[in-house]
Formats: structure tokens, C-alpha cells, sequence
């Protein structure tokens, strides 16, 4: 077998926990092979034995099949300690800290998370950026209430829209209805990259990130074009246990983005006449889970007909109700979110030297 033949079998390989190959990705550095054995080295954005087990595992399965014995797999990983999930790579160099929020399953309320945080960073005095990065089903537009708004166009630059205090830009804004229903994973990773280098958001102190629902292509381009410095998780009381969450839990920790929490969303029922608090799916396993992978929890969001009513609307309910329980538990959410930003900035897990926080 010549090392063409061999390359496209490695390269054929599916990275652990993303959709894509090792070829889509590009992450086979080099493929040596003579007539005895074969050479194969990796360069992969991730330290984890679990990652790098699996994968050693498998090239030796397929090139053992090919006939060839003698096998030596380098695998080359970002230094320890890691600097920052794209070690040292910024193209955003005038944003002070970026947010990427995830979940392992569609419909938890990723985007009403972000909105509403969002807008309550903005309401603490925070230069906030909100990028929808849902190519697939970008929602923000509508629930933030700028559908049909034409961004403006500086030459080859766009100019993101003002709505509620945030500085917004979503695919949905310049794609047509439906384009997007034919994309590859190497087209979504190609439009992250040009969303990062053709908007113009001038100086941030955070820059939030709306992600398609799983572990896909747009949360590792990101990872690798920009140091994220937080990972916000959600997820719903029932689906908490599921193997979903712990996936995107997973996957911030293989792209070495810190993880600020956990955001419990449709948690709970609060009787509007009572004011009382109902647990109709239960409590408790968040915080276990939170406590497992060394986070916390950001907040407990309850199930309120105002939350999805504000959010077809386009007035979340932040801006709808600021001092109802559901807005004050997202205020103190982003309190917490800018906490654990301040920490890792602090402590230097950021690669731009150039940041200076304005909080500090
Ligand atoms: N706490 C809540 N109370 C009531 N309705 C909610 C709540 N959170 C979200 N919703 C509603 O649930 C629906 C799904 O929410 P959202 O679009 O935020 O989820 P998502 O995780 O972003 O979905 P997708 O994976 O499709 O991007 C929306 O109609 C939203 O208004
Ligand atoms: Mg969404």
C-alpha cells in the first residue's frame, strides 16, 4: 500500500467527540511509511489520555489491516500548561474575554441563556459583543428583536446591530432562509472564520458566543481561533443526567476552555399567585454534576411563559421584567460569569498580553 493509500486511511479517522476527521481537520501533521512500518504524526488541540488512547488505538486497528506491523504513533499536543483552548492564537486581539455557550442536546435554551446574560453584563456596565454562531438555526435575530435588520457594510466588513444594550451579529442576518441547510462541517468552519475576521465590534470586555446544540465544527474552529475563556453549559433538570450534558461538560474540558458553570434552565415552576417554587423535574442532580467536573452551578432558570414570550417577541425578559426572579437570577449569573472571567484572566489563562480588564 503506497502512503497516499495509508494517509486517507488516517485521515478517514473521526476525531473523538466531533463530527469531523482527522483529514477535515487537519490534524495529521506527517505519514512516513516503507514496506515494514509506518510513522504517523498527529498534531491534535487536545492533552487528554482518553482522546489520545482512542485514537492510537484506531490508527493501529486500520493500518493493521492494511498489513503493515510495525506501527509509531506521535501524537503532538499544546504545551503544559495549557495557555488557552487556542493556544495563542487571537484573532480578535481588541476583545478582553470570549463566552461560549453550549449544550449536548437542541431545545435546552442555549439562546435565551445568552440573550438574557447578555443584556444582564450589559446592564452591569459591561461592552458586551453576542455572535450567533447556529448556521443551522440562528434564533437570535428574532429574539432579540432585530429580524430583518440589515447590518451595515463597511467595504468587505460588517458593522454588528445595536439591540438592548449588546453589540449583535448572527448568521441569520446574512445568510438567505435555508442556505444553510446544505452546509458541510468544512463550510461551517470556514464562515466562523470569516464571521471573526469580517465583523467590526471595536473594543469589547465580552464577546458571548449562541452554538448549534452538541460538540460540532463551530465550537472547535472557535476554540482554535480565539482563547475562550469561559465555557457557559445548560441543560434542563431531566436531561442534566444524560450522557449529553457530560459531553459538552467534555468537550470544554478537550478544548481546554474553563468551565463557568452550569445554567439549569426550565427548572422549575413559580406559581404566580403564590410566589412558591415548584421542582416539577426534580432538583439536586445539577449541583452533583457541576461539583464533578469542578464548577458550579450559574443559575436555576424556571419554566415562565414571559421567558418564550419575550424571546418571540424580541424583548427578553431582562429588558421585558428587569426585576421579576427570573431577570435577578440571570443578573446574578452574570455576576458570577464575570467572576470566573476575572480568574482566568488573572491568573494569566489568557495569551493575550495586550489585555488589560477595565474591571480590574
Ligand atoms: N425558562 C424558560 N421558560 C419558558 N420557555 C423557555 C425557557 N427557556 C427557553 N424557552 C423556550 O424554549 C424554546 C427553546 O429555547 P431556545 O431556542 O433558547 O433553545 P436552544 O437550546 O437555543 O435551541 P436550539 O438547540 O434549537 O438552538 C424557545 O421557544 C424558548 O422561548
Ligand atoms: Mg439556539
Amino acid at each position: 500500500m503506497n502512503p497516499e493509500e495509508l494517509k486517507s486511511i488516517v485521515e478517514s479517522i473521526v476525531y473523538p467527540g466531533f463530527p469531523g476527521t482527522l483529514g477535515e481537520y487537519g490534524f495529521l501533521k506527517e505519514l512516513l511509511a516503507d514496506e515494514k512500518g509506518v510513522k504517523v504524526v498527529l498534531d491534535i488541540p487536545s492533552n487528554a489520555s482518553s482522546v489520545h488512547e482512542q485514537l492510537e488505538l484506531e490508527i493501529e486497528k486500520r493500518i493493521s489491516l492494511a498489513g503493515l506491523n510495525e506501527i509509531e504513533i506521535v501524537i503532538e499536543t499544546p504545551p503544559m500548561p495549557v495557555e488557552s483552548s487556542s493556544n495563542g492564537k487571537n484573532m480578535l486581539p481588541n476583545i478582553q474575554s470570549f463566552v461560549m455557550v453550549s449544550s449536548g442536546k437542541g431545545g435546552v435554551g442555549k439562546s435565551t441563556t445568552t440573550v438574557n446574560l447578555a443584556i444582564a453584563l450589559a446592564k452591569q456596565g459591561k461592552r458586551v459583543g453576542l455572535l450567533d454562531t447556529d448556521i443551522y438555526g440562528p434564533n437570535i435575530p428574532r429574539m432579540m428583536g432585530i429580524e430583518g435588520v440589515q447590518p451595515i457594510f463597511m467595504g468587505n466588513k460588517i458593522k454588528p446591530i445595536d439591540a438592548h444594550g449588546v453589540k449583535v451579529m448572527s448568521m441569520g442576518s446574512l445568510i438567505a432562509p435555508d442556505a444553510s441547510l446544505i452546509w458541510k462541517g468544512a463550510m461551517v468552519t470556514q464562515a466562523i472564520e470569516q464571521m471573526l475576521e469580517d465583523i467590526v465590534w471595536g473594543e469589547l470586555d465580552i464577546l458571548i458566543f449562541d452554538m448549534p446544540p452538541g460538540t460540532g465544527d463551530a465550537q472547535l474552529a472557535l476554540a482554535q481561533n480565539i482563547p475562550v475563556s469561559a465555557g457557559v453549559c445548560v441543560t434542563t433538570p431531566q436531561k442534566v443526567a444524560l450522557d449529553d450534558t457530560v459531553r459538552a461538560l467534555d468537550m470544554f474540558a478537550q478544548l481546554h476552555i474553563p468551565i463557568a458553570g452550569i445554567v439549569e434552565n426550565m427548572s422549575g415552576f413559580i406559581c404566580p399567585d403564590s410566589g412558591k417554587e415548584y421542582a416539577i423535574f426534580g432538583k439536586g442532580t445539577t449541583p452533583v454534576l457541576a461539583e464533578e467536573y469542578g464548577t458550579k452551578v450559574l443559575a436555576e432558570i424556571p419554566i415562565e411563559p414571559a421567558v418564550r414570550e419575550g424571546g418571540d417577541a424580541g424583548i427578553p425578559i431582562t429588558v421585558l421584567a428587569p426585576e421579576c426572579e427570573t431577570s435577578r437570577r440571570y443578573d446574578s449569573a452574570a455576576k458570577l460569569l464575570w467572576d470566573s472571567i476575572v480568574e482566568v484572566l488573572g491568573s494569566g489563562g489568557v495569551d493575550n498580553a495586550s489585555i488589560q480588564p477595565t474591571i480590574f
